[in-house]
């Protein structure tokens, strides 16, 4: 029997959310979350499809989570927009958003922090110090609070998928993790909640990022599988653009993130790229076509 929907919920308060999900279980309900940091685009729509497709009860998580933001970072003009996204929530089937305030998630005295080691080094990790140690604990507090058999996050967060997954596993957290694919504008740029920073030279010049994966794609289908030369496909686009600066653009193995010489394996193709202040992040994964 399909169970009837619930009720809209809005929960500020942690306890309140973990008491909520608690009950849903007992119920015998299935629990699916999608954590976000809000100004929901169609990328995060997509990934409330999704966990409304595979379970009971659905949670969306609206949180900026101030310990993933480093000195000097975004955090305090991250784009905001909490009844845009309650709308938009309410529009994809969404039962329960949790949106606790940043004093209720960190009390004063919090003094543990989830580390998941070597996956947080390279990419983002190296640009960023402490930005994944910061996803994995808050991940790890929303996991906590909202109970679910199933989390949902997208592909364009490749290193953060990866680093969720081992850490569910390692941590016996008992949560199911899909990930769902990026979500592109019509000419090829990532959805992201930082592009409403890009002014519109920048947005023109922005396709540069998909332009690149795409060249690498192609060179890995006429037969390259050296890093070097399909590193230097992707990074051609970039060095064009006007305006771009990239922060790295790197082939690593798309299992345990270690670099490369070739592409033997499943490889991923990630690159983050600034535009003045603002830094856009892209990837692919580069697979080699089953031998017939
Ligand atoms: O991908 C994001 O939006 C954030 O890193 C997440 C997973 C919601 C944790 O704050």
């Amino acid at each position: 029997m399909v169970p009837a929907r619930l009720p809209f919920e809005l929960i500020r308060s942690p306890a309140a959310m973990r008491a909520r999900a608690e009950d849903l279980r007992r119920d015998g309900l299935r629990i699916c979350v999608v954590p976000t940091m809000g100004y929901l685009h169609e990328g995060h729509l997509s990934l409330l499809r999704a966990g409304r497709a595979r379970s009971d009860v659905l949670v969306l998580t609206l949180f900026v989570n101030p310990t993933q933001f480093g000195p000097g970072e975004d955090l305090s003009t991250y784009p905001r927009d909490e009844a845009g996204d309650l709308a938009k929530a309410r529009s994809c089937g969404v039962d329960i958003a949790f949106c606790p305030t940043p004093e209720a998630m960190y009390a004063p005295g919090h003094k543990s922090y989830v580390q998941v080691e070597d996956l947080d080094q390279p990419l983002c990790g190296a640009s960023r110090p402490g930005h994944f140690r910061g996803v994995a604990t808050v991940v790890t507090k929303l996991f906590n609070l909202t109970r679910p058999h199933l989390a949902v996050f997208g592909q364009k967060d490749f290193q953060q998928l990866a680093l969720i997954r081992r850490m569910t596993e390692d941590l016996d957290i008992g949560v199911e993790i899909l990930g769902m694919p990026t979500v592109r504008e019509p000419d090829g740029l990532a959805m992201s909640s930082r592009n409403a920073y890009l002014s519109a030279e920048d947005r023109a010049q922005a396709t540069c990022l998909s332009r690149g994966l795409a060249a690498a794609e192609r060179a890995l289908q006429s037969g390259e599988r050296a890093t070097e030369a399909l590193l230097a496909a992707a990074r051609a686009p970039i060095e064009a653009a006007a305006g771009a600066r990239i922060d790295y653009v790197e082939l690593r193995d798309a299992a345990t993130l270690e670099s490369i010489e070739r592409v033997d394996a499943p490889a991923v193709l990630a690159m983050a790229v600034f535009f003045g202040k603002t830094r856009l992040i892209d990837n692919t994964v580069l697979d080699l076509a089953p031998v017939a």
